[in-house]
């Protein structure tokens, strides 16, 4: 190591109550990239500050490297999962990119609707779903397309890196200011008022199963999709996560199916074909 390099090391990344130096910061980055993927560059220094001090506090440890040595070790499961739900961001909302749901309602929703009405099976995943906005937008307008969908083989996976989110997400309750954005006819069906908030219906619930995945992990779903919504979550990864995770979805749908990325977002892959705004068809598999 440079003296250039170790005087870097012990610079303060951002000042606070706890030392936290460039090392703290790239051995924490380095862990978070392993785990999930994403990638936290230098500019991001203060907001990785501000949200591990408070785990810093919690745990009384005197300083960040103190907290690095902790998560060093892979036996630290519980610290490890809670540092990912620190360093995550999950900020989503109901009906997030409302062109998404009118495509999906009106050019997918029909042909799906055809398929599970004649016996066959439909899947649709929610991949990255945070506290479960999205999901329960894409039941709520899988119902409005089909209304008798909970009696046909249909089904939507709700996945996240983070299982407080999931588990927030599986519980299903809001906020006022959450449910606003929900279309008044749709909120009118399908959320109801209860102690502490408002409540996604059992009928939209049930369509949906929630579970813990990381997407740079296994994948340990039998059968292809027919929709993917990935939406703010490639984001957060560098080009060559994002390329690998894009050829991972254009395996994982059916001809003719349909990914929903992030407006902030492109996919650069030959299989899927630009269909409606940052949306992809995937093209028909030859032979
Ligand atoms: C900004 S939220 C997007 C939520 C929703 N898709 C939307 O657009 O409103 C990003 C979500 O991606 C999740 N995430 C980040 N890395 C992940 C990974 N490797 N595997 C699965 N989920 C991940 C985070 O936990 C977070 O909940």
């Amino acid at each position: 190591m440079t003296a250039a390099v170790r005087q870097r090391n012990s610079e303060i990344a951002s000042p606070g109550e706890y030392l936290f130096t460039w090392k703290d910061f790239s051995e924490i980055a380095g862990l978070l990239y392993a785990m999930s993927g994403i990638h936290m560059v230098e500019a991001k220094a203060s907001l990785m500050y501000s949200r591990l001090a408070k785990r810093v506090r919690t745990l009384k440890l005197p300083d960040f490297a103190a907290y690095c040595e902790l998560v060093r070790d892979e036996s630290q499961v519980e610290e490890r999962s809670a540092m990912l739900s620190a360093l995550t961001t999950n900020v989503t909302r109901f009906y997030r990119e409302p062109h998404h749901f009118d495509h999906l309602r009106s050019k997918v929703m029909p042909r799906l609707a055809e398929t599970a009405r004649a016996g066959g099976r439909v899947r649709l995943w929610s991949a990255g779903c945070s506290a479960g906005h999205e999901p329960y937008s894409m039941a709520m307008t899988v119902l409005e397309a089909l209304p008798e969908a909970a009696r046909l083989d249909v089904r939507i996976l709700a996945s996240d890196i983070d299982p407080q989110i999931v588990a927030r997400a599986a519980a299903g309750i809001y906020s006022d200011d959450d449910v606003d954005p929900i279309p008044s006819a749709v909120r009118s069906r399908h959320v109801r008022r209860v102690e502490g908030g408002w409540k996604v219906s059992d009928e939209a619930q049930g369509l949906i199963t929630f579970r813990t995945l990381n997407l740079l992990g296994d994948w340990p779903m039998r059968g292809r999709f027919d929709v993917i919504f990935c939406r703010n979550v490639a984001i957060y990864f560098d080009d060559q996560t994002q390329n690998r995770l894009f050829e991972r979805f254009s395996e994982q749908l059916h001809d003719g199916a349909q990914l929903y990325i992030g407006h902030s977002e492109r996919a650069m892959n030959p299989n899927l074909k630009p269909e409606g705004l940052t949306g992809y068809r995937r093209e028909s598999r030859r032979g």
